[in-house]
């Protein structure tokens, strides 16, 4: 008898213990995801800008992965990627995202950033075939809808 009480105390602890570990757990999952689809982003964004900066000799093939690339990544649906009380200023998430609380608070505006990086991204799809004034063309756009939504709903880095 004793040693089934002690049992089931045991069993309960490590299920409340394990509760806790699996949703924090969880949480750092889907922050790490959402941070690795930004790193698409960037990877194949810094292609198309170092050949526009000469720093890459124009490939169209090259130019056109980055591209399609990008608009794939950015058709990856983000939704289970940002759980509630993941933002920075919530307990515990310091040091672990850059992700503002506005993004919940004021949504569906970030989702709208969200659609505009869509929409640049499938222009420069289109253009990154025909040479690197093309790529030049495009460019400002998909860096801006970065850029738009970094303003409003990433905190600095460091
Ligand atoms: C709809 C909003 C939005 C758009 C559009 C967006 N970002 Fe982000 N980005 C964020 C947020 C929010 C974070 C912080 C995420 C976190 O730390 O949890 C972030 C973080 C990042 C990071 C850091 C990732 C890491 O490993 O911590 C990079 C790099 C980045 N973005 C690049 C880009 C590039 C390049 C583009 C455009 C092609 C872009 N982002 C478009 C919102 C956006």
């Amino acid at each position: 008898m004793k040693h089934m009480i002690l049992g089931a105390m045991v069993a309960a602890g490590m299920m409340a213990g394990a509760g806790v570990a699996v949703s924090g757990e969880a949480e750092d999952k889907a922050i790490k995801a959402r941070q690795a689809v930004m790193q698409l982003y960037a990877f194949n964004l810094g292609k198309l800008g170092a050949m526009v900066k000469g720093e890459m000799e124009y490939n169209a093939d090259q130019a056109k992965m980055a591209a399609d690339n990008l608009v794939k990544a950015a058709s990856i649906s983000q939704d289970a990627m940002w759980p509630e009380g993941t933002a920075i200023e919530d307990a515990g998430m310091e040091g672990k995202t850059w992700a503002k609380k506005d993004a919940w608070t004021t949504y569906p505006e970030v989702a709208n950033k969200h659609k505009d990086l869509q929409a640049a991204a499938a222009k420069m799809a289109d253009a990154a075939g025909g040479g690197v004034d093309a790529i030049k063309g495009a460019i400002g756009g998909v860096g801006g809808s970065c850029k738009g939504c970094h303003e409003k709903f990433r905190a600095p880095r460091n």
